[in-house]
């Protein structure tokens, strides 16, 4: 369904983010007819471009990252006549009278802030200075939305001091992708699965997001935030709440933050010997850690693996083990929910124990295994093995589907129709940071140094033996 006109402003319009993320997305939904000619997109940056020239670098990009319906000549005419660059300066008044010329009343309005956190409260102030919010304004705040509690909590009081709550888009890309939506399909639209959703039948759930990238371009953040801040506190935390949730009475933005901010506010603090750091070591495919952010004496941890609790009535006594790590041996994000044994196995010692797993697989190769327990065909007697039951999305859905949307796509649409239910409101982000921060505090008051691993391992061993102590084991990061 074609969504109404828009107007949508990009600051950052030149930058990475923008030009990998944003735009291949809003033109993938254009070819896809979701909105027309009647739109407007405002690139907006620092740096001097000529309108033609600020497309010819789109085009590019967009032959990069939307190839498919880049190839189509009329697609990308019709999607850079749309596309307006425009030179700004969030630190001074430069640029924003015309802005303003360019901009159509009474209608949807969208800033999308693409740019450094240091920036997101200049510019928020300069749209109402300039008086460009109406009625219809958003604004898309991309992270890190704040750095710790505090900064959090300012960042939202000075947002909220221009912007109510409902006009406020915080992203966390994880919400937007298909599979991660699909967490809440499984759950919630299956009776399947819902009655032995609790701490009676499941034994532990595995939240693994292994990536094989390192911190290349990014060392400066990333040397500030480790993974702890830059994957732990929200893609981590938002897959955890999605898994860990009650049912919302309805699909709807509140119904359904609220939900997660009580999952949050569930969890115990985490005890130190419950959680491993480690920082990855050189090897044949790149530098390590240290050598790549130059410096030789870091302790930013570029692996987290540890056990959570949430404390409630349905999950009392399930650990939640979460892990995720760069340069490690794949991509592979993966909530295992493993199930208890069966009380009392009638087949004997000899046929051993089995215990179902429901794999969702977020990326790469989408999709649910549920394993199960069967027979040994043959005559060897009641021998039991466990087979998986096995669907990828992609098969399911048929040759003609095979092209999952990218997060983005539905995030900035869901800005245009006004939909908050894949955003995080202030509070959830500020519980998030209540239940990190010690953590974090505690590591820097013990000095604590990460542990190192091998560049393309499975992380350090020390996150083996966090699982090995409490009888379990990690499921493999490999496919
Ligand atoms: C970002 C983190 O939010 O998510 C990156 O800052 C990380 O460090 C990325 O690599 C992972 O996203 P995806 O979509 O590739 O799983």
């Amino acid at each position: 369904i074609p969504v109404d006109p828009f107007d949508l402003v990009i600051f950052g319009g030149t930058g990475d983010l923008a030009q990998r993320k944003i735009l291949p997305a809003l033109f993938r939904r254009y070819c896809a007819g979701q909105w027309n000619d009647d739109v407007r997109i405002i690139a907006a940056a620092r740096s001097a471009h000529d309108q033609a020239g600020y497309r010819a670098i789109v085009a590019e990009s967009l032959a990069q990252h939307a190839p498919r319906q880049a190839a189509d000549p009329g697609n990308l005419d019709g999607f850079l006549n749309r596309l307006q660059y425009l030179r700004l300066d969030a630190s001074s008044d430069d640029g924003w009278e015309n802005l303003s010329g360019q901009l159509t009343d009474l209608r949807i309005r969208a800033f999308y802030f693409s740019v450094g956190p240091g920036l997101f409260a200049p510019l928020a102030e300069k749209i109402r200075q300039h008086g460009l919010a109406n009625e219809q304004t958003r604004i898309v705040v991309e992270k890190p939305f704040g750095h710790d509690l505090d900064s959090a909590r300012a960042l939202n009081a000075t947002l909220a001091s221009y912007f109510s709550e409902n006009q406020i888009y915080r992203i966390d890309h994880y919400l937007g992708k298909e599979t991660v939506q699909n967490l809440m399909a499984v759950r919630f639209g299956n009776m399947l699965f819902e009655p032995l959703w609790n701490s009676q039948y499941v034994d532990h759930i595995q939240i693994t997001v292994a990536e094989t990238v390192g911190v290349d371009g990014r060392e400066e953040y990333y040397e500030r935030a480790g993974a702890m801040r830059d994957m732990v506190q929200n893609h981590l935390m938002q897959l955890l709440c999605l898994i860990a949730m009650e049912p919302p009475a309805k699909f709807d933005s509140d119904a359904v933050r609220d939900e997660k901010l009580k999952v949050i506010r569930a969890l115990d603090p985490v005890q130190p010997h419950h959680i491993v750091r480690g920082q990855y070591s050189g090897g044949p495919d790149g530098p390590g850690y240290r050598e790549a952010v130059g410096n030789p004496r870091s302790t930013t941890e570029s692996y987290v693996a540890l056990r959570a609790h949430v404390s409630n009535w349905r999950w009392a006594g399930t650990p939640f083990y979460l892990r995720t790590g760069k340069r490690l041996v794949a991509r592979s994000s993966v909530i295992n929910v493993i199930f208890k044994d069966a009380p009392h196995s009638i087949f004997g010692a000899e046929a051993g124990r089995h215990a179902n797993t429901l794999s969702i697989r977020l990326q790469p190769n989408e999709g649910i295994t549920l394993k199960v327990t069967i027979k040994e065909p043959g005559q060897g007697g009641m021998r039991l093995i466990d087979v998986p039951l096995d669907m990828s999305f992609a098969e399911a859905l048929g040759p003609g589907n095979q092209e999952a949307p990218d997060a983005y796509e539905r995030l900035v649409m869901d800005v245009i129709r006004g939909n908050q239910t894949l955003f995080m409101r202030g509070d959830e982000v500020e519980a998030a940071w209540a239940w990190t921060d010690p953590i974090i505090a505690g590591w820097q008051a013990r000095g604590d140094v990460p542990k190192p691993y091998d560049s393309g391992s499975t992380g350090p061993g020390d996150a083996e033996l966090l699982m090995k102590r409490d009888g379990r084991h990690w499921q493999g990061i490999k496919p």
